[in-house]
């Protein structure tokens, strides 16, 4: 029996030890400190956005057994703010009818569904269910759409008896369906990824669905299979523009994962694009998977998985594996008579943002921290972020080819896969360069917001050592009005 001092000694020495371990869980080499990653374990895409009476909830493609992709969980994270997350259960689990693949959630106002009251109104997800017994075999109908619902704002989750409710109808690749209520004509829309196009489909209650059209086969990017789609509305100029994105893989324009839009109108029935254009949410190596939440009102808010499925299963890190991007607020934007996406860090940042400090062309800088350069002559320069042994990320722009670049052959554990070497550009869309350049550094990522937020460069670095030091090279005629870092805190306690 414990004496009962010891006993006080126990009960008071618990919290301290848990506390301890708190610290080091979100705290080893690598970890993110202002983004998304899982406590432990396998994380791939963002699933089932949806924000709900104050709360964004985040669920991701999770595998709780392994730091590398298997049987695929929801995993489930909430956020007030976007920024601070907390991990709660895995919403969704592997059943009979396979993984829950990716896909997306809903607010069930008018109880279609039948699941909750218009009281209280069911969160509904619809999600692939991948069956690997039918993969094994070599089917082509094993990846099917199901739905789930919760009744109590998303914390708990039942997967609807009747799954699956959209049947395959013969093709490999057919998954992530993306939901979204169309109000002029009161009914669900889905947008699904069928192999090498997207295909439209309706419902009036999510469980009965009826093919509306085909669109993409002819157009855009197809290096790879189109995955994870979604469709939004966005104005401009007080005109409507719908956004079509379909993420790719692989077949990226540097090289494995990306991410690619279309722009165009969308009558319930079918999107028809304004042109021929294949355009990039992101030129940089990780970004992928990246689509929206529903249910925000006039903002649109993105977030991808910040890895490349080149080398996601083997980045040096031990406890878990992979995060998200930081959340991303989309508006349109004309440049050169095109409209455009333009993603910028969603103004919640705010929260978390130290004071504001002008720099020099050199300086030493905390682990996570917002660089704002501001150009007086926009023109050549190259950026560095490195530590004392000498390893260093290279970002920087090229004015005789009009690219921007990112360059990490150096930056640190490179070996585990020779694709993570390769340098990855993008062309520049704003004459000048927009005059302003914000990167979101994060102790093994950086996020490049460059040409009036047009374009966007994402990597990830594995530095032997945290970078600690900054250094501009500005090339030529290019002049420099100010740089100001702002540190970032940590959202992890
Ligand atoms: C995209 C993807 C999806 C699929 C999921 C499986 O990264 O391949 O198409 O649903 O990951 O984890």
């Amino acid at each position: 029996m414990i004496k009962a001092k010891y006993f006080w000694l126990l009960l008071l020495g618990v919290p301290l030890v848990m506390n301890a371990r708190a610290q080091t869980v979100y705290h080893e080499p690598y970890r993110p400190q202002v983004h998304f990653s899982p406590k432990a374990h396998w994380t791939n895409d963002p699933n089932g956005l949806v924000y709900y009476k104050g709360i964004y909830h985040l669920f991701f493609q999770y595998y709780p057994e392994a730091t590398v992709w298997g049987p695929m969980h929801w995993g489930h994270a909430t956020s007030k703010d976007l920024i601070h997350w907390q991990e709660k259960p895995i919403a969704l689990y592997p059943d009979s009818l396979g993984y829950i693949f990716s896909g997306s959630a809903v607010v069930d106002y008018h109880n279609t569904t039948g699941f909750g009251t218009k009281k209280n109104p069911p969160l509904v997800a619809m999600f692939t269910h991948h069956d690997p017994k039918g993969e094994k075999e070599g089917r082509n109908d094993f990846q099917n759409q199901s739905l789930a619902y919760s009744l109590d704002n998303g914390e708990t989750w039942k997967k609807y008896s009747g799954n699956p409710v959209l049947k395959n109808p013969g093709i490999k690749d057919f998954r992530d369906p993306k939901v979204m209520w169309y109000e002029p004509q009161k009914k669900w829309v889905l947008t699904l990824a069928t192999l090498d196009h997207i295909t439209f489909y309706s419902s009036p209650d999510m469980k009965n669905w009826t093919k509306e059209s085909e669109f993409g086969k002819q157009l855009g990017a197809h290096g790879g299979v189109w995955e994870c789609p979604d469709l939004f509305p966005l104005k401009l100029e007080g005109k409507t523009h719908w956004v079509l994105i379909v993420n790719l893989n692989p077949g990226g324009p540097n090289g494995g994962s990306a991410t690619q839009y279309f722009m165009g109108q969308f009558n319930g029935k079918a999107f028809v694009p304004d042109d021929q254009q294949t355009r990039w949410m992101d030129y940089g190596p990780d970004e992928y998977a990246g689509v929206t939440w529903s249910n925000t009102g006039n903002r649109r808010i993105f977030i991808g998985w910040m890895s490349n499925w080149l080398y996601a299963n083997q980045v040096p890190t031990e406890r878990w594996r992979n995060a998200m991007t930081i959340p991303r607020e989309l508006l349109l934007k004309r440049v050169n008579g095109e409209v455009l996406l333009a993603s910028t860090p969603v103004k919640e940042l705010e929260g978390i943002e130290g004071a504001t400090k002008t720099i020099g062309f050199a300086a030493s800088v905390p682990k996570q921290f917002l660089l704002d350069v501001d150009f007086k002559q926009f023109g050549s320069f190259s950026l560095q972020l490195s530590n004392s042994t000498g390893e260093k990320v290279v970002l920087g722009y090229d004015a005789k080819s009009a690219r921007y670049y990112l360059d990490r052959s150096a930056s640190g554990v490179t070996s585990f896969n020779k694709d993570f070497l390769r340098t990855s550009y993008a062309p520049a869309l704003v004459k000048k360069g927009g005059n302003h350049l914000q990167i979101l550094v994060d102790v093994s990522s950086l996020e490049a917001f460059v040409d009036g937020n047009v374009t966007v460069i994402s990597g990830i670095f594995f530095p032997k050592q945290p970078y600690n030091r900054l250094r501009m090279v500005p090339v030529k005629n290019t002049v420099i009005n100010k740089m100001t870092i702002k540190p970032l805190f940590s959202i992890w306690k």
